[in-house]
């Protein structure tokens, strides 16, 4: 018998690998290991095996069947790896130069996003990114906007049912509500919340509002927002920064103007005004561009930095106006409609 078993796995590890397709493998182990097969058969022998010898020749009976078992199991899966090959076809070289016109082209936003954070890394500022899903103690509280601000309405910002529940993003009281973040300031907050100044950070990404869609307006938009905290900042550091940004940006003839205005979490703040009529389409004199001002002491209290030893600015502003201007565009629905006639224009 245990001669018989030795040729059964000599036969059987000669024939597996030669199976091409599933059909041949199921008739084949059916052969060995069904109902009526060869391998089945001496098993069904063992009952006439003298008792003495059968501890040792079922030991042996063990040992072949598990090693065929480990034979069919790797054909099946020779199989099954053979006909995924098969439907992926030929083997692709990825290194080769694509077949396409080229690489494709950045999304217009993207470029002006990219541009902003490189002339601010240049400037010292590091890129920071803050949660879309945010909660009403870093979108609005601790920014210093009160209860009754009309940016916290319903009607203008994106709020969860109670029942939403998001577990990386932690409220600081239960009855707050999660909302989808109105401006990127909240991640001001975050940052300073996470470390001591002096701090220096840029942070563009995804805000939302309940605006209806119009040539100006989009309830998904993009913003970018700078914060620096460190001793003696003055508004000169600014509008510094500032004319500094949009003259590499959009040119050396483009001027800034401030006007002041109201933000909670600045004081005093100041709206940004910019001329750049050396830009195609740009027919205004000055063109309202962002916010900004100096950390309000009331934010450094709460964010635990205190307001008689730091100083600071912020400002923030939509990217989707930048790009508008940098490239004359006056449709905003453009950058969303996916159409490659318009997105092909950016390179
Ligand atoms: N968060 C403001 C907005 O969405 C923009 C802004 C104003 C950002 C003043 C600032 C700031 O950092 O200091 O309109």
């Amino acid at each position: 018998m245990q001669a018989t078993l030795t040729a059964l796995l000599a036969k059987a590890t000669a024939e597996l690998p030669s199976l091409r397709t599933r059909a041949d493998f199921e008739a084949a182990k059916a052969r060995y290991v069904g109902p009526h097969g060869e391998f089945t058969a001496l098993m069904k022998q063992m009952g006439a095996v003298p008792k003495e010898e059968r501890p040792a020749m079922g030991k042996l009976v063990n040992e072949a069947k598990a090693q065929l078992q480990v034979q069919l199991d790797a054909t099946l899966q020779r199989l099954a790896d053979a006909e995924i090959t098969a439907q992926l076809g030929p083997a692709i070289d990825p290194t080769l130069p694509s077949p396409d016109a080229g690489p494709g082209t950045s999304h217009p936003l993207t470029l002006v996003r990219e541009e902003m954070c490189r002339i601010l890394r240049k400037a010292g500022f590091t890129v920071v990114e803050g949660p879309e899903v945010e909660t009403e103690y870093y979108c609005f509280d601790a920014l210093n906007t009160p209860p009754d601000h009309p940016a916290r309405d319903a009607q203008d910002t994106f709020y969860f049912p109670e029942k939403a529940r998001f577990g990386n993003i932690t409220k600081k009281t239960p009855e707050e509500k999660y909302l989808l973040r109105t401006h990127t300031s909240s991640v001001q907050i975050r940052t300073m919340l996470k470390g001591e100044p002096p701090i220096r950070v840029v942070s563009p990404g995804r805000v939302y509002r309940r605006d209806t869609s119009d040539a100006t307006h989009s309830a998904n938009f993009h913003q970018i927002e700078c914060l620096y905290v460190d001793k003696n900042v003055t508004v000169r550091d600014l509008k510094a920064l500032l004319d500094y940004i949009f003259a590499t940006l959009l040119g050396k003839d483009t001027k800034t103007r401030f006007r002041p205005h109201y933000f909670g979490y600045t004081e005093p703040s100041f709206e940004v005004d910019l001329s750049a009529q050396h830009l195609p389409k740009v027919n205004k004199p000055w063109i309202e561009i962002g916010g900004c001002g100096m950390v309000d002491p009331i934010v450094f209290e709460g964010v635990g930095y205190d307001p008689k030893v730091w100083s600071g600015y912020a400002f923030g502003m939509g990217l989707e106006r930048l790009a508008m201007l940098m490239y004359g565009i006056d449709d905003i629905r453009y950058f969303y409609q996916n159409d490659l006639r318009f997105l092909r224009q950016f390179s």
